[in-house]
């Protein structure tokens, strides 16, 4: 291929965080074709959907042969930890194709908190004391917590999608909390081995980085509000809104997280041979302005990815092709925005829990000055957008102001009617002075 050429590209996944980086690729000079599978109804209008179950290893061989796909992007977590990129790349069939997402063991950073916390006490990168504990070992586990000040922080070792930490107030709860993931067999595998740690008290954010396992670019700095009701109270979700850039993130702050974490995080990779070149997720908090590891995840955050994309200036698909040639990774600069962003996901009445779907969606074509992500939404065969998941839809707003930036949003969250809809009132407000 020449440097000329465009190319096409397929993006794996089904959420708001995909429609994002489609709609962000989309705008790409280098861009010739845009496939997502299996996407949703946001990204049809952008690109070509393809419906693929993600566990069906032909199917996507297939479709990146048909399609002659130059590069693919792994958006979620499980087919990363699954293996697909190792999959994919001992595949003679398509050895030129430039995967974006870690390998399996890379992937662990995220399928694996033991493997993580091992990793970030070995090469001292700062994170909540632990110990961790097989299914074997339940009670040397619950002795562990009397050595421990409340309140506990437990955890399922494997992925969980965000159900499997319980912070427990008192050595009841905590007990209960490891009985429940031992022996309820809600987790399933990701539940025979449990991370016992430390509480952390401080202010959350996500600091994200694209990798070739050499060099690194960071993205905009986001803050997710986990929480389902409003003043982060009730549930853990997937994420509620997000805000970037985090106002408190400055850049002598952001100088720490490079020195103490982004770095040895690298240097970690490379001391234990783990090839990396995808997105890496550092889900911080700053206790007393010193920032410290809660997770690492192996892809970008949903809904961090609504604010993040629109504020990259530059061209992202030419940032991630350039990854085929190490150095040409390195010469390349990003672009970030100086306009703030705020994202607030709409949801269908009862997520995380029960919900309904098949709720007429109304009002998207009254906004203008807001980008609609889709998530939980389709379009039906008599051409209405219909609810079809927990989080609905994602309104990122833009604006030079933090505050508009939220008022805008609101302004336009208000337009969109479906059955039983739900958002948080107080996404970014906490970031206002
Ligand atoms: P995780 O899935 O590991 O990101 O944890 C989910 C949420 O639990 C985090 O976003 C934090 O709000 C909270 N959490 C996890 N670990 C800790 C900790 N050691 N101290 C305080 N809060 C924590
Ligand atoms: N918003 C948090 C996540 O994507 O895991």
């Amino acid at each position: 291929m020449k440097n000329t050429d465009k190319i096409n590209v397929l993006i794996l996944g089904s959420g708001g965080r995909e429609h994002a980086i489609a709609w962000k690729i989309s705008q790409s000079e280098i861009l010739e074709k845009l496939f997502v599978a299996p996407g949703n109804y946001g990204t049809s209008t952008i690109a070509t959907n393809i419906d693929i179950d993600l566990i069906d290893y032909k199917k996507i061989k297939n479709t990146i042969i048909e399609n002659k796909i130059h590069l693919l992007v792994i958006g979620p977590e499980l087919p990363l930890v699954n293996g697909l990129h190792d999959q994919l790349s001992n595949d003679n069939d398509i050895k030129d194709l430039i995967i974006i997402g870690p390998k399996k063991e890379g992937a662990l950073l995220e399928g694996s908190k033991t493997f993580a916390k091992k990793f970030m006490k070995n090469y001292k990168i700062p994170t909540a004391k632990y110990k961790s504990f097989t299914i074997n070992e339940a009670s040397e586990a619950k002795n562990y917590l009397s050595t421990l000040n409340p309140p506990y922080v437990i955890k399922a070792d494997g992925l969980a999608a965000g159900k499997g930490v319980f912070i427990c107030k008192n050595i009841h709860e905590a007990q209960n909390a490891i009985n429940s993931i031992f022996f309820e067999s809600k987790f399933g595998e990701s539940g025979k081995k449990i991370v016992i740690e430390e509480f952390l008290s401080g202010i959350e954010l996500s600091v994200f980085i694209l990798t070739d396992g050499h060099s690194y670019k960071i993205l905009p700095v986001a803050k997710d509000y986990k929480r389902i009701g409003n003043g982060d109270t009730g549930l853990n979700t997937g994420g509620m809104g997000a805000v970037s850039p985090v106002t408190f993130a400055n850049n002598f702050f952001l100088k720490k997280v490079e020195k103490k974490i982004i770095y040895p995080t690298l240097e970690g990779l490379k001391k234990e041979n783990i090839e990396y070149k995808g997105f890496i997720f550092f889900g911080l908090i700053s206790v007393d302005g010193d920032p410290f590891v809660i997770e690492y995840n192996a892809r970008l955050g949903d809904p961090e990815t609504q604010v993040i994309m629109p504020r990259i200036n530059s061209d992202l698909l030419k940032l991630l092709y350039s990854m085929k040639s190490k150095s040409e990774f390195k010469q390349q600069t990003i672009d970030i925005s100086k306009l703030r962003a705020s994202t607030i996901i709409l949801s269908s009445g009862g997520y995380p829990e029960k919900y309904e779907k098949g709720y007429i969606i109304n009002g998207i074509d009254l906004i203008n000055d807001s980008i609609v992500f889709h998530a939980g939404s389709k379009i039906t065969k008599d051409g209405q957008i219909v609810t079809n998941g927990g989080r609905v839809l994602a309104i990122t707003s833009l604006n030079d102001k933090h505050e508009e930036a939220i008022k805008i949003g609101y302004k336009n969250v208000k337009k969109i009617k479906f059955k039983d809809c739900y958002y948080r009132q107080d996404i970014g407000k906490d970031l206002i002075k």
